[in-house]
């Protein structure tokens, strides 16, 4: 007879939950879902040694476990401290851990720029998120930001350190995903940058994601860079046979163009499968793909807007009158507009004015974001905070 494993009984904020032995608090309050689960901004499960770096997860054990049921004396980072059975656990009932994450995100943005009008992660960012759900709307931080150059990493991505808050995430996913780890974090304190060894290339065919791991609006896709905004685009499901990775992504399209390509990501806001730099960079076009339906966007998020699944359209009225004729075929904008004749996922970096006049196939190099190159981007800057510049 199998001996029945011994599931261990936590309660937090007043839910209890049965888990393994093993489980992490954060993992625990996963199982329960809702506003019961801490933010997390440096750990990722499917990353091994993640987590204990920014300690936005922070909760008060205000009882160890049945056998001791003393409270803890600090604060807890509940992705590294696992649950013992009969723990009890205070996430949003407790003033003391509102308090403590205020002040955490606080820290985070004493070096983070002002840079969400122009950062192409906004709208998906993690510490957006975080800032508006547990930060303070002012700052009491008066000195100079630290600031970085940004840095070409290879052909794909764009370092821009200036918004990096150490979370290690991109190091994990280049030791662990692509097994070729040419990066980390390079010095201690405020001078802690992630950096690559005399900025070698990091050319691994798994590589991009480090772009999907990261938080924040450091590691962005160079293919997409200010090409547009998130919540404009729409992102639906999608496969090709791929013979390197599993092929299932999420295209971020705006009308027929394929703007960006990512992995898939789960409620946590986790890659579901990793995937390769060619299905992520140089599958831009929707004939590339099998297309298997929207997203299913939160609409919490600002992505959900202008998005709509399951909706009833009224009956097309234009066919029956125009015998037969359909409106898609007067309707195509790059066939009818001079200005519109610009595929936006084909030009290798963001639209200029040249591109709209006359020169469809030009695009900006000031960020350089044209695919040549690597090392260092002394031109330009993306910020329009004065502490940054
Ligand atoms: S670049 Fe991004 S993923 Fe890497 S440590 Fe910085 S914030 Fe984290
Ligand atoms: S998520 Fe737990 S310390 Fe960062």
């Amino acid at each position: 007879m199998t001996e029945e494993k011994k599931l261990f009984k936590v309660t937090i904020d007043n839910i209890t939950v049965e888990v393994e032995p093993g489980t992490s608090i954060l993992m625990a309050a996963r199982k329960i879902g809702g506003d019961v689960v801490p933010p997390a901004m440096c750990y990722y499960s499917k990353l091994e040694g993640s987590g204990g770096k920014c300690r936005t997860c922070l909760v008060r054990v205000a009882a160890g476990s049945t056998a001791d049921p003393r409270p803890m004396p600090k604060l807890v980072a509940s992705c590294r401290t696992n649950v013992m059975d009969g723990m009890v656990v205070e996430n949003i009932t407790s003033p003391t851990v509102l308090e403590a994450r205020k002040g955490v995100v606080e820290f985070l943005l004493i070096n983070h720029p002002l840079d969400c009008p122009v950062c192409d992660q906004a709208g998906e960012c993690d510490l957006q998120d975080l800032s508006f759900n547990h930060g303070a709307e002012g700052t009491r931080y008066e000195f100079k930001r630290r600031t970085f150059e940004r840095i070409d990493i290879g052909p794909y991505i764009q370092l821009h350190m200036t918004r990096c808050i150490l979370c290690f995430r991109c190091v994990y996913v280049a030791d662990q995903v692509s097994g070729k780890r040419e990066h980390g974090i390079l010095d201690r304190g405020d001078h802690s940058q992630i950096a690559t060894y005399i900025q070698e290339s990091l050319d691994n065919e798994f590589i991009g994601n480090v772009i999907d791991v990261c938080p924040v609006g450091a590691l962005t896709d160079r293919t997409f860079r200010f090409k547009n905004r998130v919540w404009f685009t729409k992102p639906v499901e999608a496969h090709r046979d791929c013979p390197t990775c599993s092929g299932k992504v999420r295209l971020w399209m705006r009308g027929d163009d394929v703007l960006r390509v990512t992995a898939r990501k789960d409620q946590w806001g986790e890659v579901e499968e990793w995937i390769c730099n060619e299905c992520r960079f140089e599958k831009k076009k929707a004939t590339d793909w099998i297309i298997e339906g929207p997203t299913t966007v939160d609409r919490h998020s600002v992505i959900s807007q202008g998005h709509y699944v399951n909706t009833v359209k009224p009956a097309e009225t234009f066919s029956p009158v125009m015998n037969g004729r359909k409106p898609k075929l007067l309707m195509d904008i790059h066939q009818v507009s001079e200005v519109n004749n610009v595929d936006l996922n084909e030009i290798q970096g963001p639209a200029t004015n040249r591109t709209f006049n006359g020169d469809a196939y030009a695009s900006g190099t000031n960020v350089t974001d044209v695919k040549v190159g690597e090392g260092r981007n002394m031109e330009g800057t993306d910020s329009t905070n004065a502490n940054t510049i």
